[in-house]
C-alpha cells in the first residue's frame, strides 16, 4: 500500500441523516439522529448532513442538538433554494463550530420546469440564493439537481454563477442514478476544465444508486477531478438509495495502487456503524452487501476453507479486522467478565457508557447461558437491542404452545404503565398469537410494514434478531430484539416498536416531531 503523502485526500460526506433518513420507512428518533451522528463524527467522517430543518420541527431540533455536539465534523443541513429555508437551516447550523448551509435546485429541463422558471429567472434564483446563503456562513455548498440530465452549457452557466456568489463546495448529482461511470468522471473533468473559477472551489458528486452503479460512478467522479464523496451507510437512501460510504472508503483504501486518494475514515468503526443504523433504520443490510453483508468475509466452500487456512490472502483481499470484524478473536462465554465484555466491545470499536455496559452485561449472562459461545456477531446484536429505558409496556412472561394438532396458543405476561396484567390468545403460528396476546393487553392500531428474523451466527443455539416497524396514522417506529428465541424475539421487538410509537405519538401531539413538509414536496 503506498502512503498518504503521495495521495491526494478526498473528504468524506455524509447524508445518511437527510438523504438516508428521507427513505420511505427509514425514519430515525431524535435520539437514534444525536447517535448515529456522533459515531459518523467518531469515525472521522469531515462533513455530516445532518437533516433538512425546514422540513419539520423534528429536523431543525435534531440538527441543532448535533451541531452543539459536533466534535470535529462540519455539520451541514440542506435548504432550497429560497431565503426562508436558508434562514431556517443556518438557525440550525450555526451552534456548529464548522457550519455548512447546503442549498439545492433542480436545474434539468424536467426540474426547471416544476416550479416554472426560464434558464434567466433560475439563473437570478441561484445567484440570489447562494449570495443570501454566503452573507449567513462562509461554508456554503450549491447543487444543481438533476445534474447528470443538465444541458453542460446551462450547468456551466448556473456553476459559475454560485461559484461567483461564493459557493465553496459544488455538488454535482446524479439524481436518479442515471449516469455510468465513463460518463461521471468526464462531466467532472470537462465541468472543471470549463467553468471559470473551477479551480477555487471542491467538486462534489452525489450518485442514487437506481442501476446499480452508484459507488462506481462515484470513484470515476474522483477520477475526473471530484474530492468530495456524498453517500450513507449501508448505501442508505431513496429508492435503490445513495453511494455506500463503507464501499468507497475500502475501494480507496484496497486500490488505493490504481486510486491515489485518501480518506480521513477510522475503517475499523465501519461495521459497528453499520449494524447501528440497519438497527435504527429498520433496513437489513442484504447478506451478500460488499464490505457489511453477514458474508462479506464468511468462506463457506470446501476450496475457499482450504485455501485462507493456508494464506488468507488467497480469498481476502481485505481483511475483516480492517472493518471491525474480529477475525480471530475468542468467543466469549458464561465466565467472561464484565471486564472481558468491555475489553471486546472495545476491540470492535464500540464505544457505550456505563449505564448501557451494565444492560448489555446483564443480556450477555442471560444469553451465556443458554449459549455455549458468544460471538462477536451475538455482541454486536444485543448492543443493537440495548438502551431501551422507561418503557411503558415491557413483556415479564410469555408460554406459547405450537405445534402440528391446531392453533398456537400463547399465554402473555405484560407490565402496562406499571400494571402487570395477562392475556391468552391463539393464532396461525407462534408469532401470530403472541402479537394477539399483546393486542389484548394493549389494544392499538398500528399496521405491521415489517416483520423480519435473521440468524445471527451459525448453530441451532443461534441468536435471532427481530425487527420489526409499525405504522399508525403516518407515524413509523421500528423496534428490534435478539434472543435465541424467536417468538421471544418477535415478542420483544413488537413492544419495543409499540413502545417507541408511544414516545413518538406523544412527541407528535406536543408539535415536536410532526414532518409538516414530505421530501415529495419539498424537492
Ligand atoms: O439526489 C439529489 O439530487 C439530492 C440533492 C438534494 C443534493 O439529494
Ligand atoms: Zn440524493
Amino acid at each position: 500500500m503506498t502512503d498518504n503523502t503521495q495521495k491526494d485526500r478526498v473528504w468524506i460526506f455524509d447524508t445518511t441523516l437527510r438523504d438516508g433518513e428521507q427513505s420511505p420507512g427509514a425514519t430515525m428518533t431524535h435520539d437514534e439522529k444525536l447517535e448515529i451522528a456522533g459515531l459518523l463524527d467518531d469515525m472521522g467522517v469531515d462533513i455530516i448532513e445532518a437533516g433538512f430543518p425546514i422540513a419539520s420541527e423534528g429536523d431543525f431540533a435534531a440538527v441543532s442538538e448535533i451541531a452543539k455536539n459536533a466534535k470535529n465534523a462540519v455539520i451541514c443541513g440542506l435548504a432550497r433554494a429560497q431565503i426562508g429555508d436558508i434562514d431556517r437551516c443556518w438557525e440550525a447550523v450555526r451552534h456548529a463550530r464548522q457550519p455548512r448551509i447546503h442549498t439545492f435546485i433542480g436545474t434539468s429541463p424536467l426540474h426547471r420546469a416544476i416550479p416554472n422558471l426560464t434558464k434567466d429567472e433560475m439563473a437570478e434564483r441561484i445567484h440570489q440564493t447562494v449570495t443570501h446563503a454566503r452573507n449567513l456562513c462562509d461554508n456554503v455548498q450549491w447543487s444543481p439537481m438533476d445534474a447528470t440530465r443538465t444541458e453542460f452549457d446551462y450547468l456551466c452557466r448556473v456553476i459559475e454563477i454560485a461559484i461567483k456568489a461564493g459557493a465553496s463546495t459544488i455538488n454535482i448529482p446524479d439524481t436518479v442514478g442515471y449516469t455510468a461511470p465513463g460518463e461521471s468522471a468526464a462531466l467532472i473533468r470537462r465541468l472543471i476544465e470549463t467553468v471559470p473559477g473551477a479551480d477555487s472551489v471542491i467538486f462534489a458528486t452525489h450518485c442514487h444508486n437506481d442501476l446499480g452503479m452508484a459507488t462506481a460512478n462515484a470513484l470515476a467522479a474522483v477520477e475526473g477531478g471530484a474530492r468530495q464523496i456524498e453517500c450513507t451507510i449501508n448505501g442508505l437512501g431513496e429508492r435503490a438509495g445513495n453511494t455506500a460510504l463503507e464501499e468507497v472508503v475500502m475501494a480507496l483504501r484496497v486500490r488505493g495502487d490504481i486510486m491515489p486518494y485518501y480518506t480521513n475514515i477510522d475503517t475499523k468503526k465501519i461495521m459497528h456503524i453499520s449494524r447501528r443504523v440497519s438497527t435504527v433504520s429498520g433496513f437489513p443490510v442484504q447478506f451478500n452487501k460488499a464490505i457489511v453483508g453477514k458474508n462479506a468475509f464468511a468462506h463457506e466452500s470446501g476450496i475457499h476453507q482450504d485455501g485462507m487456512l493456508k494464506n488468507a490472502e488467497t480469498f481476502e483481499i481485505m481483511r475483516p479486522e480492517d472493518v471491525g470484524i474480529a477475525g480471530t478473536s475468542l468467543p466469549l462465554g458464561k465466565h467472561s467478565g464484565r471486564a472481558a465484555l468491555r475489553a471486546k466491545l472495545k476491540e470492535m470499536g464500540v464505544e457505550v457508557g456505563d449505564n448501557q455496559l451494565k444492560d448489555i452485561f446483564v443480556r450477555f449472562k442471560e444469553l451465556a447461558d443458554r449459549k455455549k459461545e458468544v460471538y462477536d456477531d451475538d455482541i454486536l446484536a444485543l448492543v443493537s437491542a440495548s438502551g431501551d429505558a422507561d418503557l411503558h409496556l415491557q413483556i415479564v412472561s410469555l408460554k406459547v404452545v405450537c405445534g402440528t394438532g391446531g392453533p398456537a396458543e400463547a399465554v402473555l405476561e405484560m407490565d402496562v404503565g406499571g400494571e402487570e396484567k395477562m392475556a391468552t390468545a391463539s393464532g396461525d403460528g407462534p408469532v401470530d398469537a403472541t402479537f394477539k396476546a399483546v393486542r389484548k393487553l394493549y389494544p392499538n392500531e398500528a399496521r405491521l410494514q415489517l416483520y423480519q428474523v435473521n440468524a445471527v451466527t451459525e448453530g441451532t443455539d443461534a441468536q435471532a434478531t427481530v425487527s420489526v416497524r409499525l405504522e399508525e396514522d403516518g407515524i413509523i417506529a421500528t423496534g428490534q430484539s435478539a434472543n435465541t428465541d424467536t417468538v421471544v424475539a418477535s415478542a420483544m421487538a413488537y413492544v419495543a416498536a409499540l413502545n417507541r410509537l408511544l414516545v413518538r405519538r406523544q412527541k407528535v401531539g406536543a408539535g415536536a416531531d410532526a414532518r409538516e413538509i414530505s421530501w415529495k414536496e419539498l424537492s
